[in-house]
């Protein structure tokens, strides 16, 4: 037992409504694929799902869905294999493929539904299940979106010292996470407007790391997002503005910054402590530390060179089903 004991997912009968939250990573991307340390937070950012009984199979009316949608078909294949057709629902208010989790948080609700629809589903379990999906869709990377999105709030990947909330494996490989603390404070997001495939800079970063000096830049990723980690638990914010740009100067050296991502930096270089990019680069978004007070003059500054931004609070609440007394919603 940790201090921590995240709900399970109930058994509930169809129709089953769910939902999950995107996530932001502060520290670690790409590296903790490596088993390096990750900070992220799920933000108030969600997809929801409704899963129906149907006479076929259908994700929002797409017939079609289980042969051109990656992640709805091996999340069928694990979770539904012998279930009878379901009519599936999605809406998200998370852009996609901008780095901000849209594809873990749409397993995670729509596993939470399947399990639900089950026997109910441990959360330790639903982070393992969202996992082994996400990765047999993409076939790369590690655990850390689908469990900010299965656990809400900060979460760390092989580093802190928060409470461990489970384990996630992949054939020899596993990363432990933790809860984070929460400095409390707001974030900002800004999405670049450029798509960006997560396989592609994922496989390139490693083979980047694969280079002679390939575990020596991972050893510099680690103890940079170990600082980021320990910075945020003590709420410096000068240590974790540091630490961002440090995070972001090896992302760029591993070539997943993009041209795009550093105007959006060098755009709230004064109005913020740091920003660095967030989730897999190569296009994306970025997230940055707004000096207190500042946050409307980073987020119009950012708009005038074309970005979308948004300020970002952590959900609380991770993957589950939809209640009316959800604490994110009640804002
Ligand atoms: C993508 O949001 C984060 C990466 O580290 C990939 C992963 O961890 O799965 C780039």
């Amino acid at each position: 037992m940790t201090s921590e004991d995240l709900p399970p997912i109930e058994q509930h009968t169809l129709p089953i409504s769910t939902r999950a939250p995107g996530k932001c990573i502060l520290f670690g991307e790409h590296a903790v694929v490596h088993g390096a340390p990750e900070l992220a937070l799920a933000i108030d950012l969600d997809t929801q799902v409704i899963v129906r009984a149907s006479d076929r199979t259908r994700l929002n009316a797409d017939t079609e869905a289980l042969r051109h949608n990656d992640y709805f078909r091996a999340a069928l294949e694990a979770r539904w294999r012998a279930g009878p057709p379901i009519d599936v629902r999605a809406v998200s208010r998370i852009p996609k493929a901008a780095g901000l989790g849209s594809s873990a948080a749409f397993v995670a609700a729509l596993a939470a539904a399947l399990g639900a629809a089950h026997e109910g589903v441990a959360r330790a379990d639903l982070a393992q299940i969202s996992f082994d999906i996400e990765r047999t869709a993409q076939g790369v990377g590690s655990p850390g979106d689908t469990s900010t999105s299965v656990a809400g709030g900060y979460v760390t990947l092989n580093g802190g010292d928060g409470p461990t909330l489970w384990t996630v494996t992949s054939g020899s490989q596993s990363w432990t996470v933790r809860r984070g603390s929460d400095p409390g404070w707001s974030w900002i997001v800004a999405y670049s407007g450029i798509p960006r495939s997560t396989q592609d800079a994922v496989r390139a970063v490693g083979e980047r790391l694969a280079r002679p000096d390939g575990p020596e830049l991972l050893a510099r990723f680690r103890s940079v997002a170990r600082e980021g980690i320990r910075a945020i638990a003590r709420e410096d914010r000068n240590e974790t503005a540091r630490a961002m740009r440090a995070n972001q100067e090896l992302l760029r050296e591993v070539g997943v910054s993009h041209p795009r991502l550093e105007e959006l930096i060098t755009s709230v270089s004064e109005c913020a402590s740091a920003a660095k990019l967030t989730g897999a680069g190569a296009g994306g978004s970025i997230v940055a530390l707004p000096i207190p007070g500042r946050e409307a003059e980073c987020i119009r500054r950012l708009a005038r060179v074309g970005a979308l931004a948004f300020a970002v609070r952590p959900a609380r609440r991770g993957a589950g089903l939809v209640s009316e007394t959800d604490p994110d919603r009640a804002r």
